[in-house]
C-alpha cells in the first residue's frame, strides 16, 4: 500500500537539518520563560506568559521539527517533487524563526506591533510553505493512507494559520472579535487537524519501517483522519456559543479518536518481530501512553471546572505526546539521513558508520530519563505551584541535551566525511 522509498530524491543534507537543529532551542527558550516567570504560566491558559510558551512549543520546536520532517518526507516517502527544496528551506526557516520570536514576544509585551508583525511574518513564511508543499503533495502519482493524511494536515495547518493571524490581527487592532471561542477553533485545527494528523500519517510509514511492527490496518489509517477531520470540523461548527453538553461531547470525541491512534499503535508494538527497545522506541511508547491518559483526563471536567484542568490537558498533550513523539523520531531519522547521505556519496567506496553508532544508546537513554522527570514534575506542577520552576529548569535541561545529542549525530556524518576525505 505504501509507495516506495526513493532515496535519490532526497534534498541536501542541511535542508531538514537547519529546521531539527533549531527545534529544541525554543524548548530552551520555554523552559527559560517558566523559570522566569514560574507558577503564574500554569495557573491559566490565558495568561500571557502561557500563550507566549504554548507558541515556543507548537510555532517553535514542534512547527521546526515538522516542517524539517516533511521537507525529507515528501520527496523520499511521498513520491512529491518539491519545488526548489535548497532556496525554500533558506527562506522558510528564518522567516519562522522570526515570526515565532515575535509571535513570543507579542504575547509577552502585549504590543500590537508584533501581533501584526508576526502574523505578516507567518503569513508569507508559513504561507509559502503550504503552497509550495501541498502542491508536492496534490500532484503525486502516490496513493495511500499517508498521502491522504498529508493532504488533509497540511489543509489543516492552513487553516491554523489563517485563524492564528486573524487572532493576533484581532489582538492587535481591538477588533471585536469573540477571541476565547475562536482561539479554541485555532486550538483545533493546529493540533488536532495539523499535528496529529500528521503524525498519524508519518506513523503509518515509520512505525512499521523502525519499530518493525505489522502495518496498521488498513480501515484505521484511512479511516482516523477523516474521523479527526470531522470531529474539529464538527467543533468549529459550534462557533461561537460552543453549547453543552455538546462542547464536552465533541470534545471528548476528538480525545478518543486521539487515543484510538495511541491504542492500535501500543498494539502493534506489542506484536513487533524483534523485541528491542531502544531509546526512540521508549519515547514513541511514552507519546502514546500519554494519548491514552489524555482520553482519562479529559473525563475530568465532569467533575469539576477548575482551570487547571486545561492547562493539565495542555501539558499532557505538547510535553507528554508531540514533544516525546518528535524526540524519538529524530533519534531515528537523523541518524537514518546521515546514513543515506553518506551512503548516496560513498557507495561502495568507504562503509558509513551504522545507525546505533551515530550517536550511543547511552546518551539517548540519559535524556530520555531526564525527560521523564521533566514530565512528571511539570504534570505535578499544574497542582503544586512550587514544582514550576523546577520544572522550568528541567524542561531547560532535557531540551538543552536533546540539541546536543543531535548535534553529535551531525558531528558523527562531518567526522566520516572527514576521514574519508
Ligand atoms: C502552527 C501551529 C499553531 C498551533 C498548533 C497553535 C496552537 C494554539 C493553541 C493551542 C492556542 C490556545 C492556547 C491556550 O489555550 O493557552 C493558541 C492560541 C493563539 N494562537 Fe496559535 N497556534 C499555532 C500558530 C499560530 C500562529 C501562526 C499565530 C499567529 C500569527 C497564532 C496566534 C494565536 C493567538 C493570537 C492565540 C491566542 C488568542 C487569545 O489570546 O485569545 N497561532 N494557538
Amino acid at each position: 500500500m505504501h509507495p516506495n522509498l526513493s532515496f535519490e530524491q532526497a534534498p541536501p543534507i542541511s535542508v531538514p537539518y537547519r529546521f531539527f537543529l533549531t527545534a529544541p532551542w525554543f524548548g530552551i527558550a520555554a523552559g527559560l520563560l517558566l523559570l522566569v516567570q514560574g507558577e503564574v504560566l500554569l495557573a491559566s491558559r490565558w495568561a500571557p506568559g502561557t500563550l507566549a510558551m504554548v507558541h515556543l512549543f507548537v510555532a517553535g520546536f514542534m512547527l521546526q521539527a515538522m516542517c524539517g520532517a516533511l521537507l525529507q518526507f515528501i520527496p523520499v516517502a511521498a513520491g512529491g517533487n518539491i519545488w526548489r527544496p535548497r532556496w525554500l528551506a533558506a527562506i522558510v526557516h528564518p522567516l519562522l524563526i522570526v515570526a515565532a520570536g515575535l509571535l513570543v514576544a507579542a504575547f509577552l509585551a502585549q504590543r500590537p506591533g508584533f501581533f501584526m508583525a508576526a502574523g505578516h511574518t507567518f503569513a508569507v513564511g508559513l504561507g509559502f510553505f503550504i503552497v509550495v508543499l501541498g502542491l508536492a503533495v496534490w500532484r503525486t502519482p502516490a496513493q495511500g493512507a499517508t498521502i491522504v493524511a498529508l493532504r488533509i494536515a497540511l489543509a489543516a495547518l492552513l487553516v491554523t494559520l489563517i485563524t492564528g493571524v486573524t487572532l493576533a490581527t484581532g489582538l492587535a487592532k481591538g477588533l471585536l472579535l469573540p477571541l476565547p471561542p475562536l482561539a479554541d477553533v485555532h486550538a483545533a485545527w493546529g493540533l488536532g487537524g495539523w499535528a496529529l494528523i500528521l503524525l498519524a500519517g508519518v506513523s503509518y510509514f515509520v512505525v512499521p519501517m523502525f519499530q518493525l511492527t505489522p502495518a496498521y490496518p488498513d480501515w484505521f489509517s484511512r479511516g482516523m483522519p477523516w474521523a479527526l477531520l470531522a470531529v474539529v470540523g464538527i467543533w468549529s461548527a459550534l462557533f461561537p456559543d460552543f453549547p453543552e453538553p455538546l462542547r464536552s461531547i465533541v470534545l471528548l470525541s476528538g480525545v478518543a479518536v486521539a487515543a484510538s491512534y495511541g491504542a492500535v499503535t501500543l498494539h502493534l508494538h506489542a506484536r513487533r518481530r524483534r523485541k528491542v527497545s531502544d531509546t526512540s522506541f521508549l519515547f514513541f511508547r511514552l507519546a502514546m501512553l500519554s494519548l491514552l491518559l489524555l482520553l482519562l483526563s479529559a473525563l475530568m471536567p465532569l467533575f469539576g471546572d477548575d482551570e487547571r484542568i486545561t492547562v493539565w490537558l495542555g501539558v499532557l498533550a505538547l510535553f507528554g505526546v508531540f514533544f516525546s513523539v518528535i524526540n524519538g523520531m529524530l533519534y531515528k531519522i537523523m541518524p537514518f539521513i546521515n546514513w543515506l547521505q553518506l551512503q548516496r556519496h560513498y557507495g561502495m567506496q568507504a562503509l558509513p558508520p551504522t545507525m546505533n553508532q551515530m550517536l550511543a544508546e547511552s546518551q539517548m537513554r540519559a535524556q530520555f530519563r531526564v525527560h521523564l522527570v521533566t514530565l512528571t514534575v511539570l504534570l505535578s506542577a499544574v497542582w503544586l505551584p512550587v514544582l514550576a520552576r523546577p520544572g522550568g529548569l528541567l524542561l531547560m535541561l532535557d531540551c538543552g541535551w536533546l540539541a546536543l545529542n543531535l548535534l553529535r549525530i551531525v558531528g558523527a556524518y562531518r567526522r566520516f566525511k572527514a576521514r574519508v576525505a
